[in-house]
């Protein structure tokens, strides 16, 4: 059997560059920390222990990562990438082997990584490479004979050395058995004074065990970020990514460059999306899903054919087959509605359900409400929910026609098939069937003059 796999995410750097007092690895990419995208990745990997090596910032990274089942070691003062992963040696088992991801390299795919967790159980030193044009600032990979020897750092390296355009991404697997003794021997008489991890190669090197290299499928994956424009850069190139993957599945994208996906968008077949939408949290699209320009749909689910009309926001909702959202609706938390609902321009629900072929088309606000099916709101319709102190429901009954510019002062009953008059503001239930209005009686008065200006002498 093979043996069993500890993650170490090295997280301990400040990030000076990011200019910002947040530690650099919860700055966020598509609405995530960078050091939340690793986790995941790692825990695809199936992991026996994962450990998060952090250090700047004090306790902000376990406080933000304090839900997970974690190992969060403390690297301080912070001496280098070979001190960090002893930092983490106590809690690795001997028998495992550990892969070393960093918590500011957010791209990485798994597909990338399995392998070298696969030649390090076979007992081999596992590296990630990449060939570079210019590759300063970067560990070069040392070989002789085409055999990996050491890793040197740009600042130790010989004007030679610096021409190799072979790079460490800083990516590795090891066999747990060697650590203790590698890491040991680590020195840190070099040009930064550091402990380097990347040491670990020639002493693999000297203990006759083979160093193998393998090259991510995308540039991408071994970037890191170090400035806010680093972040930018990758940003783009995940969400780039993820359009990609849309457009392979079928979506239509007016403009694969103007989509923004913070977290998972499901899609059926035949769903067109246009351009500047953002998708946050869990979001379903249905087949035939029509998504205007400028929306925000944020954990929701959208049945079948609906058409959301552009610049609506919708949260932690659910609509059935066929409806029509906005455009400019926002629908908000614990929306429910059912099949063909009708929600039109500057049109706000929270929290409320809504039955088959229901339409609320025009400036109405419906909150905590239970609206029955074939019911027609008028326009300028609001439901008076909230007495001050706590939120009460309206209900309207089945084929209820709700006349414009009415307050229904909640809680209250809309009878079924009940007709309320435009402009009234009502308090009781009404009856099903009838017609209830409470606005005062029109009047007109005859020979009424309107005032004139008064001319100056
Ligand atoms: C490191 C590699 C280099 C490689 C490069 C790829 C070493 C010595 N060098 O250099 O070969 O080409 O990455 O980007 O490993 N960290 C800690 N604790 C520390 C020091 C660093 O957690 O004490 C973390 C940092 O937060 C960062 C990562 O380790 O995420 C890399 O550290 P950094 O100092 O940036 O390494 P490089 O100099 O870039
Ligand atoms: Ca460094």
């Amino acid at each position: 059997m093979a043996q069993a796999l500890d993650i170490i995410i090295l997280a301990a750097g400040k990030g000076t560059r990011m200019i910002s007092e947040r530690p650099k690895v919860l700055h966020e990419l598509a609405g995530k920390p960078l050091l939340q995208h690793v986790l995941d990745t790692a825990k695809a990997l199936d992991p026996a222990r994962i450990c998060v090596v952090y250090g700047y910032g004090g306790e902000a990274v376990p406080q933000a990562m304090a839900d997970m089942n974690i190992q969060m070691v403390k690297q301080e003062p912070q001496l280098g990438t070979g001190h960090a992963v002893q930092q983490a040696l106590p809690h690795l088992s001997e028998s495992h082997v550990t892969l070393v991801l960093y918590g500011d390299v957010p791209l990485i795919h798994r597909e990338t990584l399995r392998p070298l967790v696969k030649s390090a159980q076979d007992n081999n030193v596992a590296l990630l490479t990449i060939e570079m044009e210019r590759p300063q600032g970067y560990g070069r990979i040392i070989r002789e004979g085409g055999k990996v020897r050491r890793i040197v750092e740009e600042k130790d390296a010989s004007p030679e050395e610096r021409r190799v355009t072979e790079v460490n991404t800083g990516i590795m697997a090891l066999p747990n058995q060697f650590l203790p003794s590698w890491l040991a021997a680590l020195k840190n008489t070099n040009a930064q004074g550091e402990y380097y991890l990347t040491d670990v190669i020639s002493l693999a090197v000297s203990s006759g065990v083979e160093v193998v290299t393998a090259h991510p499928a995308h540039h991408r994956e071994v970037l890191g970020v170090n400035s806010k424009g680093h972040l930018a850069q990758l940003e783009r190139m995940y969400q780039q990514e993820q359009a990609d993957k849309l457009l392979d599945s079928g979506v239509t994208l007016l403009d694969p460059q103007r989509i923004d996906i913070r977290g998972e968008l499901n899609c059926g077949r035949d769903v067109v999306i246009d351009v500047n939408c953002i998708f946050e949290g869990s979001v379903t699209l249905g087949d035939g899903v029509k998504v205007g320009a400028n929306c925000v749909l944020r954990d929701v689910n959208i049945g079948r054919e609906c058409r959301i009309e552009p610049f609506s926001l919708l949260e932690k909702a659910s609509m059935g087959v066929g409806c029509r959202i906005g455009p400019y609706a926002r629908i908000r938390p614990g929306t429910e509605l059912a099949d063909e609902v009708h929600i039109g321009n500057f049109v706000e629900l929270k929290n409320s359900q809504v039955g088959f072929n229901s339409k609320i088309n025009h400036l109405s606000y419906v909150g905590d409400a239970t609206v029955g099916s074939k019911v027609n709101v008028g326009a300028g319709t609001i439901t008076c929910n909230y007495d001050g102190a706590n939120k009460h429901r309206t209900v309207i009954e089945d084929g209820a026609f709700i006349g414009s510019d009415t307050q229904l002062v909640a809680p209250v009953t809309v009878g079924k098939g009940a007709t309320i008059g435009a402009g009234s503001t009502i308090t009781k239930d009404t009856p099903m069937g009838e017609l209830t209005l409470s606005r005062a009686k029109q009047i007109s008065v005859s020979g009424w003059q309107r005032p004139v200006k008064k001319s100056k002498e």
